[in-house]
Order: C-alpha cells, then sequence, then structure tokens
C-alpha cells in the first residue's frame, strides 16, 4: 500500500453521540484533512443486511465494499435507529472488519493530494487503524447529555421515536462496543481525553486546535 510522507494524521475514538463527528468535521474543514466517519462503513454494512437479507453473504459484501463510494456514506438511511443497532452488531464479526480493514488505512495513510492529511472516528482508530497517528483523542459526554443529542438528531430527521428509546439504545450499543472481544471501544493511554458534556461545539473546537497548534508551535 502506497503511504504519503509528512502528512497529517488525527485518530479519533468515542462511543456514540458523544459529538466526535462534528468536532472532527470542523478540524479537518481546519486543517484540510480528509475526513472519515468510519461509524458510516459499519452502518452501510447494516444498512444492506436490513435491505437484502437474502443476498447478504461475504461475496456480496466483499464487492459492495470495493466499490464503495464516500458518497455511499452519506444517505440518510444509515442514521435510522434500526441501522445504528445493526451496525453494532455486525461490527463484532471478525470478518466483517477485516473486509473494511484495508479501506480506513488506505483512506488514512493515502488520502487525495489536495488534503494535507486525514482524520479519522470511530471505535478502534487510535489504536487498530492509526497507531501512529499524530495526535490521538478520545471524546466522550455523558450518557443523557448523548442521548439528548441523538434524539434531537433524529427528530430533526422527522423519525419517529422517544428520549427513552434513544436512551436504551445507546446505552445497549456502549455495553456491546465495549464489551465485544474484538476492537472494542476503549480509550489508550496515549489519547488525550475531551469531555464535551458542559462544552459547545466551538468550544470543543477551539480546545482540540489549541492541543494541535501547541505542538506544531513548538
Ligand atoms: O459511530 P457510529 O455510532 O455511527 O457507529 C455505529 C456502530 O458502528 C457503532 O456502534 C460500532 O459498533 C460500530 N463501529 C465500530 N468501529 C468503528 C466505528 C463504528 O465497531 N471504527
Amino acid at each position: 500500500m502506497i503511504k504519503r510522507k509528512d502528512i497529517l494524521k488525527i485518530a479519533i475514538d468515542s462511543p456514540a453521540a458523544a459529538g466526535a463527528g462534528t468536532i472532527a468535521k470542523a478540524i479537518s474543514k481546519h486543517y484540510n484533512l480528509f475526513y472519515l466517519d468510519t461509524g458510516k462503513i459499519y452502518r452501510f454494512i447494516a444498512f444492506l443486511k436490513l435491505k437484502f437479507p437474502k443476498k447478504f453473504n461475504h461475496k456480496f459484501l466483499k464487492l459492495k465494499i470495493k466499490s464503495l463510494k464516500i458518497k455511499d456514506l452519506s444517505n440518510k438511511a444509515l442514521l435510522s435507529d434500526n441501522v445504528s443497532t445493526e451496525a453494532s452488531s455486525i461490527s463484532k464479526i471478525k470478518k466483517i472488519r477485516k473486509l473494511v480493514h484495508s479501506f480506513q488505512v488506505n483512506f488514512a495513510y493515502n488520502p487525495p493530494k489536495k488534503y494535507s492529511g486525514s482524520c479519522l472516528d470511530g471505535r478502534d482508530i487510535t489504536y487498530n487503524i492509526v497507531p501512529d497517528a499524530d495526535f490521538k483523542f478520545f471524546i466522550t459526554a455523558n450518557i443523557k447529555t448523548r442521548a439528548l443529542r441523538r434524539y434531537k438528531e433524529l427528530k430533526s430527521l422527522n423519525k419517529m421515536i422517544s428520549f427513552n428509546e434513544v436512551l436504551k439504545s445507546i446505552k445497549n450499543r456502549d455495553k456491546s462496543d465495549i464489551k465485544r472481544k474484538i476492537s472494542p471501544l476503549r480509550k489508550t493511554k496515549d489519547s488525550l481525553l475531551i469531555n464535551t458534556t458542559n462544552l459547545t461545539k466551538r468550544a470543543c473546537f477551539l480546545k482540540i486546535k489549541k492541543i494541535i497548534d501547541r505542538k506544531f508551535n513548538n
């Protein structure tokens, strides 16, 4: 695999709805980084499983991942709660993680020339996908805040769901993502903890920017 030299690589891990995606997008825009929300890949696979249950096998999936385009990941259907739950379930399967591994590694180490680097967020990015990232962050927030953010997001998409259902779903996903044997969600020792519970989006962005700029200016 080709690896571009001298690029800035940022790796972020976080539990569901902690605000990592919003921050990662703002940071990527600011530093001109190629951004990937890796959860969307697992959501895409979950979506395929729900939509084509009869066709869903390894061969089918391999072909779909081979032809996967970034724009496939912006489908709004990937955001539903059903897809979230299914994504958490299929992401425990070793064969599936293996299939998407090289897509993510290639994205991180070989971003298009017009970008100065890459920024990926997910569950195993800091220790599995980009272990040598220049910056590693573990972004979190308390469970009620996360559930409320997710609830508002789903409401804005006109999804029929109650706050308690969202809370329960996030709790289940946390449990499944943390307890699974393969690539569980965990904070590595070399990741910086950012708790977004009481921070605005702008405050989170500035906090991370300060950390990055401090290293650059030294
Ligand atoms: O980040 P998001 O909530 O969209 O991720 C959906 C699900 O995909 C997570 O609950 C998790 O189980 C799985 N995932 C993963 N590894 C990643 C990113 C997401 O297992 N790097």
